[in-house]
């Protein structure tokens, strides 16, 4: 079985389910304290002015919530969200087409912006200022810039690369909203959450063991949510016990601190072929056969985060905490 429980994106069926499960409100929405108590705070001054809100940028790890935030924001303001993403955009007129469509107030929603083209980003400029887009028409001597208005429009923009992003782009959101991995009892409460939807029984210490398997994500506690279930549907009375749910994460191959195999073949194969490094990324890359940029937007942060991985000016580094999570001896560096 290769389903991979941390995976960069959700396919379209998980999509579907996602959709499902998203939080339709601020107070749904768990955990992340600082960023909701921020943007409530923005969010009900600029209803109070009846203004639109300033444009958000939303970054962290994959599967945080910021998709989920975006449409939070959209409703919280009451007003419509329109999504499109960074690679969906081709040509400067595609998101011309887009911003002449909106209705006042709107919010639209920019998934991976990093990834937006040069000459489109720079259409977005005057629109973020200023609402309003600056269109040349004709050609050589004849050309001439024509400025047409914009309805005032909130953009959000969603990123797990932040340091992408081109410092004019950057600047010109006035909200900076960075999601950090959750706590786990925030997890155990989104775990709770889905089961409630899914009206599938569940008690607390099984809601606590998925959770501290969850690499600090919401997605992957809904994943692992959804795979324990099946084991409970089909070997127990379709509640989940925390005998099913350890017997059946343990079978998922996800271990205690909920790193996958994956995260094993990562942290093993630089223990075992480079001594624990310090190794480049596309070194590790090609050893373990993973696209470098997943390893960089997906398996590495949580890795860091845990301090089972250091980034050092050289490459990098298995921590000792690693070595000693797979009883493995560290060895002497030089
Ligand atoms: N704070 C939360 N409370 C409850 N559920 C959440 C929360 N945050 C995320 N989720 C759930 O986790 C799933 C993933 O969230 P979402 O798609 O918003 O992540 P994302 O940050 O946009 O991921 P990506 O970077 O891959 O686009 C959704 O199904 C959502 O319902
Ligand atoms: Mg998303």
């Amino acid at each position: 079985m290769d389903e991979r429980i941390v995976s960069t994106e959700a396919d379209n069926h998980e999509s579907a389910i996602e959709q499902s499960l998203r939080p339709q409100t601020l107070s749904q929405y768990i955990g992340q304290q600082k960023v909701k108590d921020n943007l409530s705070v923005f969010i009900e001054a600029a209803r109070m002015r009846q203004e639109t809100l300033d444009h958000v940028l939303l970054y962290g790890p994959p599967g945080l919530g910021k998709t989920t935030l975006a449409s939070i924001i959209a409703n919280e303001m009451n007003v419509q969200l329109r999504t499109t993403s960074g690679p969906a955009i081709e040509r400067p007129g595609d998101l011309a087409a887009i911003l002449t469509s909106l209705e006042p107030g709107d919010v639209l929603f920019i998934d991976e912006i990093h990834r937006l083209q040069r000459s489109i980003e720079e259409v977005l400029y005057p629109a973020m200022e200023d609402f309003c887009l600056d269109i040349v028409i004709g050609k050589g001597d004849t050309a001439r810039s024509v400025r047409l208005d914009l309805p005032p429009f909130t953009l959000v923009g969603a990123t797990t690369r932040v340091g992408l992003l081109t410092a004019p782009l950057r600047d010109r959101f006035g909200v900076h909203a960075r999601l950090e991995y959750y706590e786990q009892r925030d997890l155990a409460h989104i775990v709770a959450r889905t089961a409630e939807l899914f009206e599938i029984g569940i008690d607390i210490r099984s809601a606590e063991e998925i959770a501290r398997r969850s690499r600090g994500t919401p997605r992957v506690a809904n994943r692992l949510l959804r795979r324990v279930r099946d084991f409970a549907q089909v070997v127990g009375n379709h509640a989940i016990t925390e005998d099913i749910a350890e017997n059946a994460l343990e079978r998922l191959q996800v271990d205690k601190l909920g790193l996958d195999h994956i995260d094993h073949k990562l942290l093993l194969s630089m223990i075992e072929k480079f001594r624990g490094g310090p190794v480049g990324l596309d070194t590790i890359s090609a050893t373990i056969g993973e696209e470098s940029h997943t390893i960089e937007d997906v398996y590495e942060p949580y890795l860091l985060q845990i301090g089972f991985l250091q980034r050092t000016p050289r490459g990098r580094v298995v921590t000792r905490e690693a070595y000693e999570h797979f009883q493995m001896e560290v060895p002497i560096r030089d």
